[in-house]
């Protein structure tokens, strides 16, 4: 791609950030998603960074100011008012000073923070933003370890399908046969009046993801209580190994602030997550599976969720084989990395996380192979991202072989990635 038109993309990219900017946070679309999400915004505050480091900042800080007294960050901050979203604050109840919901979502926000303050051309600006947020996210993966792995297992479980950000994943169907439907209040769902039915959840599952809800709501949204009540716990590997990135991007930035005790407790957590992922291995897939904490079993379901692993620093040869694996998906699709293997018969392309293409989650991967010398197959995502923006626009996510948008449009951290991508690539 020639210069003028990488410009050209990049403002792009900026012009919808800007119109889903609410001031002091950005919502992922108009629409179909009008508050803040967790991942979302930590995402997004890479893309923002490169032109504006202080709005950056504060995207994260904003999110953090919504941390529950117990350490946990919510998945949803409902800063306003807004009726095009199900479910809302009137469903979840969590008795929060501002609205929100009551579970969280992948800790990208040590990750996120530590490369904010990696590149960061204010330093001063940056260690003092920083400072203030080491201890916060410190809190949340103390959170995660207490509340998720009650048993010191080392791997953490999560209680919902949107947990994880991968909410309709094949991983979950066998778990799901076990959440029941019984006493599920009426409800009218919003989602699919701005996306195509046929690309979102089904049905059924909307069913389970409320049942669960209200669950964990009869229990007060008591974090002690949920995980052993939950009948849905899954280790999901990409989850982890998000949080284990985090817990060492943390421990990294803290000694470099000098903020010992939080660089000695993260890096513990990193290196006991690293060791128990063992368990999570395939062999027969070449990459992680899920584990279904509640019968003890792995689960047969070869997702993005066990490639994603590339972005914690797992073994060389666990590496090399997910690249291997990721070669072979491209030798199927047009367009890398799906959210699911295309020879599983269960494979989607166009519903949500059971088949489509989604950026950020190719960013983590491209990342993580980079840094571990598979710089190959990490430009060969890259190009993909890159041709799937300039082919479909700014989509939530994409048809891996037709390459379609699919879901909402202009959607933020899609284009916080693709300002990623380019920036990087010159
Ligand atoms: C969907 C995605 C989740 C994301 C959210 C907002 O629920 O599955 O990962 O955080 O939308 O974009």
């Amino acid at each position: 791609m020639i210069s003028l038109a990488v410009n050209e993309t990049i403002a792009r990219a900026v012009e919808v950030l800007r119109e889903n900017d609410h001031g002091d946070y950005t919502i992922p679309t108009k629409g179909l998603y009008p508050f803040q999400w967790n991942w979302d915004s930590c995402l997004t505050a890479l893309g923002l960074a490169h032109y504006d480091e202080a709005r950056a900042w504060t995207e994260i800080e904003t999110l953090f100011a919504h941390q529950w007294p117990d350490g946990m960050v919510p998945h949803i901050v409902f800063h306003v008012l807004n009726d095009s979203y199900f479910p809302g604050p009137e469903v979840w109840r969590t008795n929060r000073p501002t609205a929100t919901s009551g579970i969280t979502q992948p800790a990208v926000a040590g990750f996120a923070v530590r490369r904010l303050f990696d590149r960061a051309k204010d330093k001063k600006l940056a260690a003092e933003r920083a400072r203030a947020l080491l201890p916060k996210i410190d809190a949340w993966h103390r959170w995660f370890y207490e509340n998720r792995d009650p048993r010191g297992e080392g791997l953490v479980a999560i209680i919902h399908p949107w947990e994880s950000g991968r909410d309709n994943s094949i991983d979950w169907d066998d778990a799901f046969e076990r959440v029941p439907t019984e006493g599920v209040e009426p409800y009218t769902r919003r989602d699919t009046l701005h996306a195509d039915p046929a690309h979102r959840p089904t049905k059924a599952q909307y069913d389970r993801y409320l049942w669960l809800l209200q669950h964990f709501r009869a229990l007060g949204w008591d974090n002690a209580k949920l995980h052993d009540a939950s009948p849905f716990q899954i280790v999901d590997p990409g989850f982890n190994a998000i949080l284990i990135r985090s817990a060492a991007d943390l421990a990294d930035l803290a000694e470099t602030l000098g903020e010992m005790e939080i660089a000695k407790a993260n890096r513990a957590r990193a290196e006991k997550g690293l060791l128990a992922m063992e368990r999570l291995w395939s062999d027969a897939h070449g990459q992680y599976l899920c584990l279904d904490r509640v019968i003890g079993k792995l689960v047969d379901s070869a997702s993005v969720g066990g490639i994603l692993p590339v972005f914690s620093a797992i073994p060389k040869p666990r590496i090399a084989a997910i690249a291997a694996t990721i070669e072979r998906i491209a030798g199927k699709a047009r367009y890398i990395v799906p959210s699911h293997d295309l020879d599983d018969p269960r494979f989607d392309a166009k519903r949500y996380w059971r088949g489509p293409v989604w950026l950020v989650v190719n960013y983590m991967i491209a990342d993580g192979l980079a840094a571990s010398g598979h710089t190959q197959v990490a430009q060969r995502i890259t190009r993909s991202s890159v041709d799937l923006i300039a082919e479909s626009g700014f989509a939530e996510y994409y048809d891996p072989l037709s390459g379609e948008p699919l879901g909402g449009g202009r959607f933020t951290w899609t284009a916080a990635m693709v300002i990623e991508f380019l920036k990087s690539e010159r």
